[in-house]
């Protein structure tokens, strides 16, 4: 998910070497502790949990919408994180014109900030990726659309924060308040089977919440193709999309 040449390999094995695709999870996500850029000048955490992933969603919807049938439709799931709607933003952050390259900063990089924004950078990618799956000029997903979030879960997200001295605090924390990889991954499973009433939506402890609070409304402008230089996101750049892979 650093490299978009890697990427676009990958979805073209899928495209060419799989018959067809009932679900598609994107599952990969990191949360840095300190700022370093990809090769392509973005900071790691928005490369990967934002920019790759609506790469990759953008490459495999049409294997997806291939793949669906009248009887059975695909479904693209995200993992996203509920953190996204409890971040906080300064004014001059929500009146910014160009978040991402707000928070693509070295100044303003915050670990936790940086992981909860750049989720919420991909919720709002998320309705344009939602309507990209509708037949055109429809409602009616050809693939259904939907993100989720396990809660918190012991898992290896936090490798590059941990030290070692905080190793057995994580591991007590871990075992009292977080869910384990399998309650987790129960999440994956039930918003994966939401079908129609997911599409668009964000799934966490099973329910549907509302996503992408008010407040937030520049971020929601944002069209993150014109960050993928590989897909051409045709045809709009406003907050319900209009465009087509
Ligand atoms: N754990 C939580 O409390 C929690 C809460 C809400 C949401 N989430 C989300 O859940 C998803 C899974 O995370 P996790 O908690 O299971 O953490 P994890 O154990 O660190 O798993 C992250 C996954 O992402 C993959 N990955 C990371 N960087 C990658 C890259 N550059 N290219 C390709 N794959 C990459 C990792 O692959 P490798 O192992 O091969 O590096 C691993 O499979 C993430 O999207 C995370 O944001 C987690």
């Amino acid at each position: 998910m650093m490299s978009y040449d890697s990427i676009r390999s990958f979805a073209e094995r899928v495209t060419s070497e799989l018959d067809k695709v009932d679900i598609a999870i994107m599952n990969a996500g990191v949360a840095f502790a300190t700022y370093a850029t990809s090769i392509y000048g973005w900071e790691r955490t928005l490369q990967v949990n934002t920019i790759s992933t609506t790469l990759l969603a953008l490459l495999l919807l049409p294997k997806l919408r291939a793949s669906s049938s009248t009887d059975h439709k695909s479904t693209l799931e995200f993992i996203s994180s509920g953190l996204h709607s409890l971040v906080k933003w300064t004014d001059e952050e929500k009146a910014a014109k160009q978040p991402l390259d707000l928070f693509n900063q070295k100044q303003t990089f915050s670990p936790n900030k940086q992981y909860a924004s750049s989720k919420l950078f991909f919720m709002c990618a998320l309705s344009h990726i939602a309507k990209l799956a509708e037949a055109p000029g429809t409602n009616e997903p050809e693939v259904y659309v939907t993100s989720v979030c396990p809660g918190l879960t012991q898992s290896n997200l936090a490798r590059d924060a941990l030290r070692w001295w905080l190793m057995p605090l994580f591991w007590i924390a871990g075992f009292l308040f977080m869910r384990t990889a399998e309650q987790g991954a129960r999440t994956y499973v039930s918003g994966a089977t939401l079908e129609h009433r997911g599409h668009g939506q964000f799934w966490q402890h099973d329910k549907i919440k509302p996503y992408v609070r008010g407040y937030y409304i520049a971020a929601t402008c944002i069209d993150i193709s014109q960050y993928c230089p590989i897909v051409e996101w045709r045809g709009g750049t406003t907050a319900v999309g209009k465009g087509v892979v």
